[in-house]
């Protein structure tokens, strides 16, 4: 299908779905289990009210913002996703330049189908990006690999610590391979200490992902981390958790020291500008799109770009009608009416 005809999103997974083998498409898609938090992060955005205020001069919309003191002209970011090269032969590469062009961030995950060092090449000159890596067992592959993320030039660590020892199981996405996905080589002793031990190995600032409990939102905190990362891992992991919509109004409600403490980023689930908004409002600084933009990957750099541009339109006109000009300035003023009990 042509670009032409991509108006959102959603658009964009079901040419993916079309184009893609059964076995990639499924491999991007998938959740684990009955894909109970799946679903959930798509619906949750549904029960929550969005508040539009007239009376407010929005004649002037501000979407930039700094990401950890980094300049981006969006709150949102494409989030670390494996092997984009199951897509696109040109893999991650579209995606940094993508984000590159449009100035906003773009962290690639450890797992990606081109090394360290091949996609911060094709960002393009000044971009910022920052990396993710994983809680291996060994560790010196880790200790390797940051050295290498740093020497690259990206400029922070995501630091995935949702995957402890093991994976969830992916049935949609099992049924196409042998090769389990279970077995991994994430360490499955890997403790609080073993989180605050971790700054010692690279002097990037880390950036805790996976973050589902206000509990340990709160350990984060304390132990001095620059951001958390809010997010149950698009559902792929260990399935029944909630949505960061949900996370986010726990730490609210438990810990709301953390939002003044700290920066908080969350995803799931986001297809829509008011979706990312609503985080945002809910206290998020910045929003991440994991499966999206691998379906966009599907044209290459030139869907990624529609991508953004589509997803920030659709933010752009919603903060307009929202009555809020600057996306630094939404708070919990303009979400309400949460239609079920948060105990
Ligand atoms: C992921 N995600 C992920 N996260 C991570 O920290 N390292 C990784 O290598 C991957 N790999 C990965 C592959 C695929 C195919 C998907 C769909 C996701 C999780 C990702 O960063 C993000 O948390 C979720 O994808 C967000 O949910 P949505 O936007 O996909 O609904």
């Amino acid at each position: 299908p042509s670009l032409q005809d991509i108006w959102d999103l959603n658009d964009m997974q079901i040419a993916a779905k079309n184009v893609l083998s059964g076995k990639d498409y499924a491999y991007y898609r998938t959740g684990s289990l009955n894909e109970y938090t799946y679903q959930a992060n798509l619906g949750i955005y549904s029960k929550i009210k969005i508040n539009g205020f007239g009376f407010r001069d929005v004649s002037n919309l501000q979407t930039s913002t700094t990401i950890l003191g980094y300049n981006f002209s969006y709150p949102f970011f494409i989030a670390p996703a494996a092997k984009a090269g199951r897509a696109n032969k040109s893999a991650e590469a579209s995606l940094a330049s993508a984000a590159g062009k449009s100035g906003i961030l773009y962290v690639p995950s450890i797992s990606s189908t081109l090394s360290i060092e091949k996609i911060a090449q094709a960002g393009v000159e000044g971009q910022v990006m920052f990396h993710q890596e994983y809680i291996w067992a060994n560790t010196s592959q880790v200790i390797d690999e940051l050295d290498r993320i740093k020497a690259a030039g990206f400029k922070a660590i995501f630091l995935t610590v949702d995957n402890t020892g093991i994976n969830g199981i992916r049935t949609r996405s099992m049924r196409y391979t042998t090769d389990s996905d279970m077995r991994t080589s994430h360490a499955a002793n890997f403790d609080l200490d073993s989180l605050a031990a971790f700054r010692n190995l690279t002097d990037l600032p880390i950036v805790p992902k996976g973050i589902k409990t206000w509990q340990d939102a709160l350990a984060c905190l304390h132990l001095g981390f620059p951001a958390i990362y809010v997010s149950n891992h698009g559902g792929r992991v260990l399935d029944g958790v909630p949505t960061s919509v949900e996370i986010l109004l726990d730490i609210r409600k438990h810990a709301p020291e953390v939002f003044e403490g700290m920066e908080v980023y969350a995803d799931g689930g986001v297809r829509r500008g008011t979706d990312a908004l609503i985080l945002l409002a809910l206290g998020a600084r910045a929003v991440g799109l994991g499966r999206p933009p691998m379906f966009a990957n599907i044209w290459g750099e030139e869907g990624v770009l529609r991508l953004i541009d589509l997803f920030g339109q659709e933010m752009k006109t919603s903060m307009q009608l929202m009555g809020v000009s600057n996306v630094n300035k939404l708070n919990s003023s303009y979400v309400s009416s949460v239609s079920f009990v948060v105990v």
